[in-house]
Formats: structure tokens, C-alpha cells, sequence
């Protein structure tokens, strides 16, 4: 349950729809079902055999494969955590909204008071004053990653029985409440139309392949320490098929809500539909406020559709916190309650660069990055690990032992093959793109601030961390 809300996260509400839609819609299931099956569950598999088999989190078990291979785990960590960082601002936006929807204060600017919330500047150079509001936010995501954690996995446990199933039934009010809007069907249709020409492109299904790591949260050892916490004879293959069809599925049905409420919003503003679609912070923060501002009862449905999002985001915010503090537990000697307070305070005091009038300029630098490098060479690395040192048969003797459904040799085939062989082309791809256009065309000295400056500074931690000694705790501490 607490992977499953982990990999459901604010991706699959406002990144799946957008990123389907983009890429041939309806035809863009096939790429995505072939990535889910091809790269998404045989890593998932590998992520939870690894964490289950040695009974620690990412560093620790890729240390049993072959000590070097530590540093692999903490990169991973290093990427989640630098994810964790933003992904908290993004949810102090969304406690900011959740007070905003009892009075609606957008009123018909929503774009405009989007920004002024921000202290918006005019670039990643001009860091501007910090947003009071944003502030607040962000300190109140990471009180309650604390709470939350500090007490260790128990009550993670207890808080994803309310966190999973809550989001799915407030996006299922959503959606009937969209589909008895005019113009819904409308903003379906648009979302579902194959454009099967879409298939044709190899950027359809690079896409795919980076929508599902996202997705499923595979590549900041998550996975691997949840599993760390399961008895060593749990069923790893059943658990990875629900973990990644939960998600998947959770990502189509949320375009259902999405697409029906672009629809009215297309309807009522007269314009066609593919004028009122955009992804990102603009689609929560600009595009649904404008919508839910035109219904009946607007405040209730503000306050639902902000619940969901802080719902959905919480429990992918705290795994990641929760794979670094069990990475640095296994290492250390340190109580749990003392390493999450360490964590949070820390993340809090970096997110307040995010907070600052450049703040949203810096996220998008910071997530692109993180998102088209961490994790793809991170998955990369763990395939060439397992697949080329470890052994792959040995791996899966273990995991056929203890799963009711066996996999077969083609597992193998693609931890060593396939699986490392989209990904280096995936990241090949990236990089060709990346040095041929600069993102989004912001200067120079901010990506390689923001983009290699991070990616650089996280390697290094990674080396640092690996060299040091451990000090473990003694059995049955
Ligand atoms: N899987 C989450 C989502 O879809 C995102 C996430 C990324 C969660 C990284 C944890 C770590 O939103």
C-alpha cells in the first residue's frame, strides 16, 4: 500500500493526461503498456528483490552485490532527495489553495494571482523577496513529513490506509461531477482520439519510458527500502504487478477527471478544447481554479480537488524522505526520530530558495534534470549491476522462491538486455536534445547551476557517503 502511494503521485493527475495527450492520445496506451511491461515491472521487480533479499535500503543491499556498487544507492537517494526538496514547495502551494478555495481570491485573473502568490520575478537571476505564503506551506508539507515518519514505518503503514484510497474517491466525485458538465464528453474525445502517426516518432516512446519511471518512482530507492521492511519471504512479483498497474491504472481513470473538466472549461470560455490544455503547475494552479470558479458550489470542489492533490502528493513525498533516512540508518547509528528531523529540517531550509520570487524558475530547472538523468541512469546502472555482476538467474531463483507467480528467462533478458538498452538510448536521446537546444531557453549559468551544478554536487555526496565507514547497529537494536 505505502509503494502503491508512493507511485501515485501528482504525476499521475497532471502528467499521464497530458503527456497521453501529446503523444497520440489514445494511441499513446500502447507505447506506455509496452514500457510498463518492458522497463516498468521487471525493475520494479529487481528494485523490491534487492531491498527484500538483503533487508536494507538501496546503498546497503547494492553493497552486498559489490561494495563499489554503495555508490549507486546513494545517487539514487541524492536524486530523491533533491526531488523531495521541490516536490514539498509544490505541496506548500497546494495547503496556500486549499485556504484560497473558501474564497476563491483569483477571482478571473487566476494566472495573475498565481504569480503574485509566487513573487514571481522576471528570471532565475532576479531571486526577488520570499513568499510568506509559500513559506508557510512548505513548513507545514515537511511538519507533517514528520509527523508522519519520526515514528518509523508503522505509522506510514497506518497513514497510506487513509492517503491512497481517499485521492481515488475525491477524483472519482471529480470526474462524475465533470462528466455532468456540458462540453465534457467534448474534452474526452479529445483526450482519447488515436493518432496512431504518433507511434511512427521515437519521441512517443521516450516518453513513455519517462513517464513510467516517474510514474512508479523506480530509481530513487524507494522501492528497494519499503521492501527492506517486508519479511524476506514476501511475494515480490504478485507485488510488483499490483504496485505498477495500480498506478497505471490510477493515471488513465485520472484523465477521465481532467479531460471532462477542460472540456467545460473549453465550453463555457467558447473556445476549442486544445486551447484551455496545458501540464504542469499551470493546470492545477491556473487552468482548474478558472474551471471550478464556473460551477455550482465552487468552494466545496476547490477544497475537494486541493485535498486530492495534497493527499496524492504526501505519501510520494514522505517514501522518498523515508528511503534516505532507512539509507542512513542502515549505515549509522542513528535513531530513526533523529534522522527524520534532521531530514525535514534540512529540506525545509533548501526549499527556501524555491520559495523566493526565482523559485519556480529553479524547480522547473532542477526537475528537468533530475527527472532526465537521475533516474534513467540511475535504472541503467542497477540493470548493468544486477544483470552483468550479480547474475541474473541467482536473483531470480530468490525471487521465484518466494512469489506465487514465477517469472522466466525473459526476465533476464531484459535486466541485461533490453531493459539498460532503452534506457542508455533513452538518455542518449536526452542529452543529444539537451546540448542542441538550451531548456526552455533560460541562460547558460542556470542550467549548469540548477541542471549539472546538482547532478555534479549529488555524484560527489554519493562518492563521499560511500567512502565512509559504516557503523551499524548491533542486531535487535
Ligand atoms: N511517482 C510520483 C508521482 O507520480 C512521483 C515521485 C517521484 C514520487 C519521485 C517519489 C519519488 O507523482
Amino acid at each position: 500500500m505505502a509503494a502503491i502511494g508512493s507511485a501515485i503521485g501528482l504525476g499521475n493527475l497532471w502528467r499521464f493526461p497530458m503527456v497521453a495527450y501529446e503523444n497520440g492520445g489514445g494511441a499513446f496506451l500502447i507505447p506506455y503498456i509496452v514500457a510498463l511491461l518492458t522497463a516498468g515491472v521487471p525493475l520494479m521487480i529487481l528494485e523490491y528483490a534487492l531491498g527484500q533479499k538483503y533487508q536494507k535500503s538501496s546503498p546497503g543491499s547494492l553493497r552486498e552485490v559489490k561494495p563499489g556498487f554503495e555508490m549507486i544507492g546513494w545517487w539514487a537517494l541524492g536524486i530523491g532527495a533533491s526531488i523531495s526538496f521541490y516536490y514539498a514547495v509544490i505541496m506548500g502551494w497546494c495547503w496556500d489553495y486549499l485556504i484560497y478555495s473558501f474564497t476563491q481570491p483569483w477571482g478571473d485573473a487566476p494566472e495573475a494571482f498565481f504569480h503574485s502568490v509566487l513573487r514571481l520575478s522576471s528570471g532565475p537571476g532576479e531571486v526577488g523577496g520570499i513568499s510568506w505564503p509559500v513559506l508557510a506551506g512548505l513548513a507545514a508539507t515537511w511538519i507533517s513529513i514528520y509527523w508522519i515518519i519520526k515514528k518509523g514505518v508503522l505509522r506510514v503503514g497506518k497513514v497510506v490506509m487513509i492517503t491512497v484510497p481517499l485521492p481515488v474517491l475525491l477524483t472519482l466525485f471529480i470526474l462524475i461531477r465533470g462528466l455532468t458538465l456540458p462540453g465534457a464528453l467534448e474534452g474526452i474525445r479529445y483526450y482519447l482520439t488515436p493518432d496512431f502517426s504518433a507511434l511512427l516518432s521515437g519521441k512517443t516512446w521516450l516518453q513513455a519510458y519517462a513517464q513510467v519511471f516517474f510514474s512508479l518512482s523506480l530509481g530513487f530507492g524507494i522501492l528497494t527500502a519499503y521492501a527492506s521492511y517486508l519479511p524476506k519471504r514476501s511475494d515480490i512479483t504478485n507485488n510488483a504487478f499490483i504496485t505498477s498497474f495500480a498506478d497505471a491504472g490510477f493515471a488513465f481513470f485520472a484523465g477521465f477527471a481532467v479531460f471532462s473538466i477542460l472540456g467545460y472549461l473549453a465550453q463555457a470560455q467558447g473556445v476549442p478544447v486544445g486551447e484551455v490544455v496545458t501540464g504542469g503547475p499551470s493546470l492545477a494552479f491556473v487552468v482548474y481554479p478558472t474551471a471550478i470558479s464556473l460551477m455550482p458550489a465552487a468552494p466545496l470542489i476547490a477544497a475537494m480537488f486541493f485535498i486530492t492533490l495534497l493527499t496524492l502528493g504526501i505519501d510520494s513525498a514522505f517514501s522518498i524522505v523515508e528511503g534516505v533516512v532507512s539509507g542512513v540508518r542502515d549505515k549509522w547509528r542513528i535513531s530513526q526520530n533523529g534522522a527524520a528531523a534532521g531530514f525535514c529540517t534540512f529540506g525545509f531550509l533548501v526549499g527556501v530558495v524555491y520559495t523566493t520570487g526565482s523559485g519556480l524558475y529553479w524547480l522547473d530547472i532542477v526537475d528537468h534534470w533530475m527527472n532526465n538523468y537521475g533516474l534513467v541512469v540511475i535504472g541503467f546502472l542497477e540493470c548493468i549491476a544486477i544483470g552483468w555482476f550479480f547474475g541474473t538467474k541467482k536473483l531470480r531463483a530468490y525471487i521465484n522462491e518466494v512469489s506465487d507467480f514465477r517469472i522466466g528467462w525473459w526476465w533476464d533478458l531484459f535486466i541485461k538486455w533490453l531493459t539498460p538498452l532503452a534506457l542508455g538510448w533513452a538518455l542518449v536521446a536526452n542529452i543529444v536534445e539537451e546540448l542542441s537546444v538550451p531548456y526552455e531557453g533560460y541562460p547558460t549559468w542556470a542550467l549548469l547551476v540548477g541542471g549539472w551544478g546538482v547532478v555534479a554536487v549529488i555524484i560527489i555526496l554519493a562518492g563521499v557517503l560511500t567512502g565512509l565507514p559504516w557503523l551499524e547497529k548491533k542486531e535487535g537494536e
